[in-house]
């Protein structure tokens, strides 16, 4: 089947009169049905594929030694992918779309300039309870902006199958809580303005994350990292992504 997304979507639209007014107002934002039915299916077995062929290990916590189980306090399991892979290209089309819609919003997000961004990361919450306890992804500036996380679960009932998204936005009294649907794709600034956490999940959860940088606020990180050495520089390591602190 060829690769294409849902064509009815005006991308520039939805930047411009909904992600980037709605990040700048709330915080948050999230978007349904943004790719279509058969592109987010064909993700969703590139997804199930590595899953099944054993390329997801688990989550890492930053400022914690590797290899001390943590499962938890974050139980998800991982891959790294840049969506160029031999049978990643549907996750490639996706990071391609996000990236666009990133683009659309230009000038538009503030104090931010965005000009790069990790590579995604594939994750799969295995349904046995394990969620990601409440965390900020960049309360350090290691020059992370804003995190985007496209959901591929069908036919999820947070009711019975848990593994509802909970914000606290600005670390206030107010929660938003997302589920994490198949097609919809949510957007937040990475900073502590968002501390979040995955609730317990009762049903094998998957999900795509990629995290776009700040030009000033990443060169800067890396100014600082290069100045670290020896002992320290290892300690330090946690700041620059893929890792995350729990707060
Ligand atoms: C994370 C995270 C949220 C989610 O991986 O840092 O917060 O809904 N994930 O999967
Ligand atoms: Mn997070």
């Amino acid at each position: 089947m060829p690769l294409k997304r849902s064509p009815s979507v005006d991308l520039e639209k939805l930047a411009l009169q909904h992600i980037a007014p709605r990040l700048l107002f709330y915080g948050y934002c999230y978007l349904d049905r943004i790719m279509g039915e058969e592109l987010g299916d064909q993700v969703l077995e590139e997804v199930r594929r590595l899953h099944q062929e054993g390329a997801l290990k688990d989550g890492q916590l930053a400022g914690h030694p590797r290899g001390v189980s943590k499962r938890h306090l974050r139980g998800d399991k991982i891959a790294w992918i840049a969506g160029t892979e031999e049978g990643c290209e549907a996750i490639g089309l996706v990071l391609s779309v996000i990236d666009r819609l990133v683009a659309l919003c230009g000038n538009h997000l503030g104090q931010y300039y965005v000009k790069e961004r990790s590579k995604a990361m594939v994750a799969c919450y295995p349904g046995n309870g394990a969620g990601y306890v409440r965390h900020v992804d960049n309360p350090t500036g290691d020059g992370r902006c804003i995190t985007c996380i496209y959901y591929l679960n069908k036919n999820w009932d947070a009711k019975v199958h848990g593994g509802v998204l909970r914000i606290f936005p600005d670390g206030g009294s107010c929660v938003a809580d997302v589920e994490p649907l198949f097609d919809r794709l949510l957007l937040f600034w990475s900073d502590r303005r968002n501390p979040h956490e995955v609730q317990p999940s009762y049903a094998t959860r998957y999900a795509l994350t990629v995290w776009y940088f700040d030009a000033k606020e990443r060169a800067a990180a890396k100014q600082r990292f290069k100045r670290l050495s020896g002992k320290c520089k290892s300690m330090c390591q946690s700041e620059i992504p893929p890792c995350r602190s729990s707060v």
